[in-house]
């Protein structure tokens, strides 16, 4: 049973975690509980104790026991005496910033509802869910808690709709998907993926401080390459495959913020959804707002346990049920073989070595539009540039699909160049303040999405190309930071509702092609991992995980990004030695390792490989073939902790029915006379007996998971190891 309400408490129920919430006598609706399952009322939890400088609700002043600043509280307000950290920071017409909700009704949900405008996690008509209404009588603001249960994924998805049902205009200043209060037993730690460009999301952990609050979030108008909207809290003896830890997970892909703070008495709150800095959002009367839905869970199997819950939902209800168990293509992409040097000729060269290869698809990656020659012109101006090209798209694929190859293409819709047609004709479809030169990144500057028009213009012109040309993959790219988040098409007094509009205009303009081409396959990408989240995993199944290709450094990427998404969804390409990024030569077999932990495909000139290489990938599109079910759907764990200063990094997957299991190790630095690299297998099933391939030794899984394995030290530059072990029996 996923939900139970009981003389105000509510519960929500997964397979291994409870969920708690009880109304009080005030109405306050008090958090009560995120733990492990248990089938008990645990509000008793919740004692309340008179703590100076704590202030009482009016009509409970001789109760000094009572104060909103030291109740655990499930949708905290601002204004109202709670100095912890709001989730709703609302202002009315007539200047009050004071916002107190109070319960109204609940009731059970049959069916999972999408969120208006937004992506959501899938479900169906038999997920189960709940509605909380709480009010603000004097605002007349009405606020709808909204959870739905994934029991068996242990996944509970929350958002909330706000109403105005008074009389006054409101103005969201801060309107949160999430807000939890750990009133005992709170998580001491936190851990947060930072990055950079070329670095994505790095993990770090974090003591939560008292008194204090740590933020995470991105105001670059993206969830960003420098962090991602997922944040884990958890107790400090947690590793990665022991203790408990909680997750959560925006589905969100513009600006975010994630704050966890410790209150006097050391309870911690935690808040995210959308970043506060640049938002503010007008309710008329009658009008709605809908917050990004924020996916969390809990998991007392360490980090790998919280991953693979995530993994799972991402995999089952996040990306759409048509690519769960499709075989995506093993593609070349013309990016790093030719940046923006190629014709006709060249590019079918790329495809007869492709195809000779045994990969699926030919790429063609930035370049063919407008008078683009490199990154200062074109975007916006959505047709061929048949002089360079040497041909038509159209005859371009033609030819391609000739060879045996699907044809996919790069595009950039929400970028436009000042020196483009677009630009020309609609200086104010960009992004820009009045009297204000806008800032420039990569030469270009940012489409205002938040503009029916100019969706339209994209649907229409990327429409065009698909109607005429066979193309079965899109990389869909976005290149810079926003900044001047200001549209020419709003009034002044909703300006500050540009930056949350434009996210939504993309979601519908994916949604509408996406209506109209359902077999079309879109990887995500933002200069690489600058938008990876579940808000575009939605429309994207895989998002290109970064634009470092350096198979040493992609260890630390993948791994960073494997906490919250799945090995399927990384975009992970091999690429050529000398790496363009790092000038580092890693052999091909590491190569081939690591981006098989990903979409897997190519990124470099075949031509320039020797006979030997080529052979070596022709083997390793074999092996990735015959893997693809067990990395695709398999279990994953990461063999080495947080931070760890092994000379190797290890991570394994195993088949759903624990009869095989793939395990990589990649030497990052290799040492005379060094000790045997050592790991512990996971996942496997103690009882059964594995063979590994390779080498032909047989071992049980107990002996493998308790007492682990040794490698021979290894020997080289960055070599790596894959063993496949198979169950006997
Ligand atoms: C950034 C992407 O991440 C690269 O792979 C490539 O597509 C370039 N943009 C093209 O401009």
């Amino acid at each position: 049973m996923g939900i139970r309400i009981r003389d105000g408490l509510f519960s929500l129920e997964t397979k291994n975690s409870l969920y708690q919430m009880k109304t009080d006598e005030e109405g306050l609706l008090n958090h009560v509980y995120y733990g492990r399952k248990t089938t008990d009322d645990m509000s008793y939890l919740n004692r309340r104790i008179d703590r100076a400088f704590s202030g009482n609700p009016y009509d409970r002043q001789d109760d000094r026991s009572y104060s909103t600043d030291t109740l655990p509280q499930e949708y905290p307000t601002g204004g109202a005496g709670d100095y912890r950290i709001p989730a709703l920071l609302a202002e009315a017409g007539n200047g009050s910033r004071t916002c107190e909700l109070r319960f109204e009704s609940a009731r059970k949900l049959q069916g999972k509802v999408k969120p208006a405008g937004l992506p959501g996690v899938r479900g169906n008509e038999s997920t189960e869910g709940l509605e909380i209404i709480l009010r603000d009588k004097v605002y007349g603001l009405t606020v709808h808690l909204i959870y739905y249960v994934f029991e068996e994924q242990d996944i509970i998805v929350r958002s909330v709709r706000l109403e105005n049902t008074g009389a006054m205009t409101i103005c969201l200043r801060k309107a949160a998907s999430v807000s939890i209060d750990f009133a005992c037993g709170s998580p001491r730690e936190l851990i947060h993926f930072h990055g950079r460009h070329n670095m994505e999301r790095n993990p770090e952990r974090l003591s939560i401080p008292k008194g204090g609050c740590i933020s995470a979030g991105s105001t670059r108008g993206t969830s960003s390459h420098h962090s991602n909207p997922y944040v884990i809290l958890c107790n400090r003896n947690t590793t990665e495959n022991e203790g408990e830890c909680w997750g959560f997970m925006l589905m969100y892909s513009g600006n975010h913020l994630e704050e966890t703070g410790a209150d006097q008495m050391g309870s911690v709150r935690f808040v995210a959804g959308i970043h506060p800095e640049t938002f503010r959002w007008k309710l008329e009367k009658g009008d709605e707002f809908q917050t990004p839905e924020a996916i969390l869970s809990y998991s007392d199997g360490g980090l790998n346990g919280l991953s693979r819950n995530y993994h799972r939902i991402i995999r089952d209800e996040v990306i759409h049920p048509k690519w769960k168990n499709a075989e995506a293509p093993v593609l070349l992409n013309s990016w790093e073989a030719s940046y923006f040097n190629f014709d006709k000729e060249s590019l079918l060269n790329l495809a007869g070595e492709a195809k000779e290869l045994g990969m699926d698809m030919l790429v063609l990656d930035d370049g063919w539009f407008g008078k683009r020659e490199d990154d200062t012109t074109g975007l916006g101006d959505w047709t061929c540039n048949e002089k360079k090209l040497g041909c038509s798209l159209a005859e371009l694929s033609e030819k391609i699909h000739a060879k045996g190859l699907k044809f996919g293409l790069w595009v950039e819709p929400e970028m436009i160049s000042e020196d483009s047609d677009l630009y020309r004709s609609h200086p104010d479809w960009a992004l820009s303040d009045p009297g204000r030169k806008p800032v420039v990144g990569r030469n270009q500057l940012v489409l205002d999405m938040s503009r029916q028009e100019t969706q339209d213009y994209l649907y229409n012109a990327l429409s065009d190309i698909l109607d005429k040309v066979k193309i079965e993959y899109i990389k869909w790219d976005f290149n810079r930071s926003m900044a001047n988040i200001y549209s020419h098409a709003l009034p002044e007094d909703r300006q500050g509702e540009t930056a949350h509009r434009f996210i939504l205009g993309t979601y519908s303009l994916l949604e509408r092609l996406l209506e109209r081409y359902p077999d079309l396959l879109i990887e995500g990408c933002s200069g690489g991992g600058g938008r990876f989240d579940a808000g575009m995993l939605y429309y994207t199944p895989q998002i290109w995980c970064s634009d470092d290709t350096d198979a040493i450094e992609r260890l630390e990427i993948q791994r960073g990004t494997s906490y919250g998404y799945p090995p399927c969804t990384m975009g992970a390409h091999v690429s050529a030695c000398p790496n363009h990024q790092t000038g580092r030569t890693v052999p091909m077999k590491t190569r081939g390792i690591v981006a098989m932990s990903g979409t897997f495909g190519y990124e470099m000139n075949p031509a320039l490989l020797t006979e030997n290489e080529k052979t070596e990938i022709r083997e390793q599109i074999k092996s990735f073939r015959r893997f693809r079910p067990i990395l695709a759907n398999g279990d994953y764990y990461r063999l080495d902790e947080i931070g760890e200063t092994a000379d190797f990094t290890a991570w394994m997957f195993v088949s759903p029915d624990r009869r095989e299991a793939l395990v990589n190790l990649v030497g990052s630095h290799v040492r005379a006379n060094a000790a045997f690299p050592y790991i512990r297998l996971k996942g496997l099933d103690p009882d059964r007996m594995y063979r590994a391939e390779e080498t032909g030794e047989i071992a049980s899984g107990a002996a493998l998971m308790y007492g682990g394995y040794t490698y021979f030290p290894l020997n080289g530059d960055y070599p790596a190891v894959q063993m496949h072990w198979v169950s006997e029996k």
